[in-house]
């Protein structure tokens, strides 16, 4: 298997096992807190995964023992003017809308503290893996501001109105098994496991036909917020359109043929 090492990022390391990228956040001086140019550097990134029919899948971790991500820097939070600070909640909301979007699965490896954006980071990810040290939570009330990065929005989306409401109202840290039993993360691992089990997660999932992956996420991204007519239709919609492709003839030419299914990646 491969693996190749970019040097175009400051702040970012990327590393590719095969179809599966993993994507760490390098900014060990602030517990990898996210500044605009690292944000800007997602955004790259996250262009370059989406473009590149070769990624299949995305790993997001952090760099060192103690933390995925700290949060927004609060270095440069300190001195925005509301005209600074609206601009820079559009910009980590795009970064993450665009991982969120990219059309392959993404998974936030939560190799510690999870904090503001790193929550958030981790919430625009597709699945959520955390190693047993993680901590996660959307502190911002705390400095007189709000989850800017998509926060208040996905958080309720995921593990419900109420229970969303309790962690962005109080600020409250939880550990990763509590997260677990609120559905903030997937599963949780021992950190010495965890990106190898995000690894085998990504595998899994890459095992599958890629259009009907892809379509997957669109039914379930763009079906969310619909009523369940629309979304049903959507479904049918997606379902139609996977009916034309090489894929659907392939996996279940498999099928019948009892072998696995060889599907392409383009
Ligand atoms: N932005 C900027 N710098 C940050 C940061 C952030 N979000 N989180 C941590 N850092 C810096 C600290 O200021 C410290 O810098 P220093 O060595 O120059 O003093 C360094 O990272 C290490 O952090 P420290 O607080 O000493 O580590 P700790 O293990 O005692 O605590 C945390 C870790 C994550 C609990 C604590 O740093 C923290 O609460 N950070 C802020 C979390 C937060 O509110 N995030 C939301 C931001 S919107």
């Amino acid at each position: 298997m491969s693996t190749t090492t970019d040097a175009t990022y400051r702040n970012l390391l990327t590393e590719r096992r095969g179809a599966v990228t993993v994507l760490t956040v390098h900014r060990p001086d602030v517990l990898n807190a996210l500044n605009r140019e690292t944000l800007g550097e997602l955004e790259r990134c996250a262009r370059a995964f989406r473009d590149d029919p070769g990624q299949g899948a995305l790993i997001v971790t952090g760099s060192g023992e103690k933390s995925f991500v700290s949060g927004a820097d609060i270095q440069e939070l300190a001195v925005l003017d509301p005209r600074g600070a609206e601009a820079i909640s559009r910009l980590g909301q795009r970064v993450f809308d665009l991982l969120e979007q990219a059309g392959k699965p993404v998974i936030a490896a939560v190799n510690g503290y999870a904090f503001g954006g790193g929550c958030e980071l981790a919430l625009a990810c597709h699945l959520r893996l955390a190693s047993d040290n993680a901590v996660m939570g959307l502190p911002e009330v705390g400095l007189g501001i709000i989850p800017g990065y998509g926060g208040t929005q996905r958080l309720p989306r995921l593990i419900g109105k109420g229970r969303a409401l309790e962690l962005i109202l109080t600020g409250r840290r939880v550990k990763a098994d509590e997260a677990e039993r609120m559905g903030l993360v997937n599963r949780v691992v021992p950190r010495a496991e965890l990106l190898g089990e995000a690894e085998k997660l990504a595998q899994a999932i890459l095992e599958n036909g890629p259009l009907a992956v892809s379509a997957a996420l669109e039914a379930v991204h763009r079906g969310l917020p619909l009523g369940l007519d629309d979304g049903q239709r959507l479904e049918s919609g997606l379902f139609g359109l996977l009916a034309a492709s090489q894929d659907m003839h392939e996996g279940m030419k498999a099928f019948l043929e009892k072998r696995p299914a060889r599907f392409e990646r383009r």
